[in-house]
């Protein structure tokens, strides 16, 4: 038997349990991965509270989308992958579990230099930042402001942006700072007089904003300093985002991705995965918990309680 856990019922972190299933089998176009670290997104307890609208639960609710490990079934029609190859599985649905059947597509190998626990911390967080800067078209000669940049969208969309030649001026608790400083960016505290600090610190001015951290105090700061509005996005704010006239991408926006921001979320992936490799990008990890204390993992990112991506293992 394999393990997973679900819910039944919306609420908090102790409606989450961990129950025998049989074991997946992989159906054609898809592979089973034994899955060795699931990294624990916020949408995961937000979706299980119930923060973010869902379908009425009919059977029990499989939980996390990231994940990691070892290919251990393969389907008809799969070509390009083998029994115990190495894979990030990206953004489906089931993750905290010891295996899972994925699509095919939704896979992508490993690298020998990437460990499971950085490959589990890839899937949401990196496809979403580099979706929005490449949407927002950053680049060299933009100055770029991310809005909780000391969390794991807003760590990676601080390194796509400095990899690609923008200034990037990110927001974080002091204590944040020195990681932020590591990765390229100018640090500035979050809180009351933000909008004032980081005009201090860009004279030059802001040309592009990413709000990862959906506050109304980042939505004002974003459109006091940032002339065109086009070139502001939250993540966070979908509901509201177009009252303030700016963009939004998933986040509980009623606008779907486009095909070609859905490719780059995909893209992202094996491309990171390179990166990281070549010691060009890294992922900050933070705990580490079995599988059965999933609820522990939903309050410490509830509370904000853990610096860097948390992991479940299996
Ligand atoms: N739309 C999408 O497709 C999409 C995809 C991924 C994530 N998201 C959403 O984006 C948000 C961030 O996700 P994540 O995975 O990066 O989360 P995370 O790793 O848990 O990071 C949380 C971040 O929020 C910051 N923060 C906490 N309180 C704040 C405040 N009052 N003002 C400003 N920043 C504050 C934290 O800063 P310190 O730790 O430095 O205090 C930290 O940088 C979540 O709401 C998530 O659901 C949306």
């Amino acid at each position: 038997m394999a393990r997973a856990i679900v819910y039944t019922e919306i609420g908090t972190p102790d409606v989450l349990h961990l129950i025998e299933i049989p074991e997946p089998a992989a159906g054609p176009g898809e592979v089973v991965v034994h899955i060795e670290s699931a990294g624990v997104n916020p949408l995961d307890a937000k979706l299980r509270r119930g923060a973010r609208p869902s379908p009425p639960i009919v059977e029990p609710r499989r939980v996390g989308f990231d994940g990691a490990g070892v290919v251990a079934g393969i389907g008809e029609g799969v070509t390009g992958f083998a029994i115990g190859d190495r894979v990030v599985i990206d953004n489906v649905l089931g993750t905290y579990a010891t295996a899972l059947a994925v699509p095919v597509s939704k896979v992508f190998r490993l690298s020998d230099g990437v460990t499971t626990a950085e490959g589990a911390a890839l899937g949401i967080p990196i496809g979403t930042a580099y979706q929005c800067l490449r949407s927002l078209g950053v680049s060299k000669g933009d100055t770029l402001l991310v809005h909780a940049g000391s969390g794991a969208v807003g760590q990676a969309a601080v390194q796509f942006a400095v990899l690609w030649g923008a200034k990037v001026i990110a927001t974080g608790s002091p204590e944040r700072f020195d990681q932020l400083r590591s990765l390229g960016a100018e640090p500035v505290a979050y809180g009351e007089g933000l909008t004032e600090r980081v005009r201090d610190l860009t004279p030059e001015g802001v040309t592009v904003a990413l709000d990862c951290a959906g506050t109304d105090e980042a939505i004002r700061t974003s459109l006091a300093l940032v002339e065109d509005s086009a070139r502001i996005a939250t993540i966070v704010r979908g509901p509201d985002a177009a009252d303030f006239g700016i963009r939004a991408f998933s986040g509980g926006s009623p606008v779907p991705l486009t095909e070609q921001e859905q490719a780059w979320r995909q893209e992202a992936i094996p491309l990171t995965i390179n990166l990281i490799e070549a010691g060009d990008f890294q992922v900050e990890l933070g705990p580490e918990l079995p599988l059965a204390d999933a609820a522990t993992a939903h309050e410490l990112i509830e509370r904000h309680a853990a610096n860097g991506k948390i992991i479940l293992v299996p």
